[in-house]
């Protein structure tokens, strides 16, 4: 016997994102906020002053990518189970990317699925993070390795929370910027090149056009069949890098301009990018201090550590090789020697 098990059915999941000062926001449930101490201590007064609810209870866990695993979704869990939270109870997101990835997680755990709302505080998180419904926590085999799409309700994106970012974290949230523009958009790259990024006005347009990229992509592969994996140019390069620096060494957005600069390399010795265009990405991420240089130790092992990537789980290395500035291309069946030819000329030396 067969019984078919009908499933066809669309699910609209739209949402909005709203850009600007934070307006009143009402929720007709339980809410949670998810937050770590130090954000905590800078914004939620700001958020509470904005927000009614039928209840709102806080819940506060440790700060860092170290602390983005599953022992600490399941203290979140804990916590709604013993608070009470249902299933019409929802969940808020008050911090950068490990505390929405980890909330936007538990939401889609808890009883089998809530909602969940994105208030993003750092750029990188406003940019790119907050939009799409990636949520997940890392482990020992890798970072997201365990996780679920599950989108937002809402994205609350507030620029009055950058004004506490340091200096490193703004740049690192530029740098996801800079990459949207080249994989996406020539005319965004050009006026990036004369912007301001420290100014208000210019910061909120980047944002917007950043979310208007990101919303493009996620509407067209919302769960990265293809299109989607181009937000991950620099990313197999820079994950590499933060693992190898243990996370110390560079902040996320950091590992992601280094990676940029080694896929623009890949990009050229590809015949895909030409001289010229390499050397602006390079001016504008330096533009913002962000790094561009990486010594590699030991080439095979860095080309080893591209197969821990999620992306390569099937043997093979998925690489987002971009064609000049505004287009992207994923590529899985580059010749290791290519690669290590990239890496070579990282090897035993800084550049500049
Ligand atoms: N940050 C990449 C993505 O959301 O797909």
């Amino acid at each position: 016997m067969k019984i078919d098990i009908a499933l066809k059915k669309e699910i609209d999941n739209s949402y909005e994102v709203h850009i600007g000062t934070l307006e009143d926001i009402h929720i007709d449930a339980k809410v949670a906020i998810i937050t770590n101490p130090k954000v905590s201590g800078l914004h939620l007064h700001y958020l509470l002053s904005k927000l009614s609810a039928k209840e709102i209870y806080i819940i506060t866990v440790e700060d860092g990518e170290s602390f983005k695993t599953l022992a600490t979704v399941e203290k979140i869990l804990n916590n709604l189970f013993e608070h009470k939270f249902n299933r019409s109870s929802v969940l808020l997101a008050l911090g950068g990317g490990v505390i929405g990835d980890m909330t936007g997680f538990a939401a889609s755990v808890y009883q089998r699925g809530v909602d969940f709302i994105q208030v993003p505080t750092t750029l990188l998180s406003q940019v790119d993070a907050s939009v799409g419904g990636k949520t997940g926590v890392n482990n020992n085999y890798g970072k997201n390795l365990i996780g679920a799409f599950h989108q937002p309700r809402a994205v609350y994106i507030d620029p009055h929370f950058l004004s506490t970012l340091d200096k490193r974290e703004y740049s690192a949230g530029i740098a996801e910027i800079i990459k949207m523009a080249v994989c996406f958009d020539k005319d965004f790259f050009e006026w990036l090149e004369k912007a301001d990024l420290h100014d208000e006005a210019q910061i909120i347009t980047a944002i917007s056009r950043s979310v208007k990229t990101k919303a493009m992509v996620v509407s067209q592969d919302e769960k990265e069949r293809g299109l989607r994996a181009a937000l991950n140019y620099g990313h197999t390069f820079g994950h590499v890098i933060e693992n190898e620096t243990a996370y110390k060494k560079y902040v996320h957005g950091e590992s992601v301009a280094i990676g940029m600069m080694m896929a623009n390399e890949l990009a050229s010795r590809l015949g895909l990018m030409k001289s010229d265009e390499e050397q602006r990405i390079k001016k504008l991420l330096l533009k913002y201090k962000l790094p561009v240089a990486y010594d590699i130790q030991d080439t095979e092992a860095f080309y080893e550590a591209f197969f821990l990537d999620k992306k390569s789980l099937d043997s093979k290395i998925t690489f987002i090789v971009p064609h000049n500035i505004g287009g992207v291309e994923l590529k899985n069946d580059i010749d290791k020697d290519i690669v290590m030819d990239v890496l070579n000329t990282y090897a035993g030396t800084v550049r500049v």
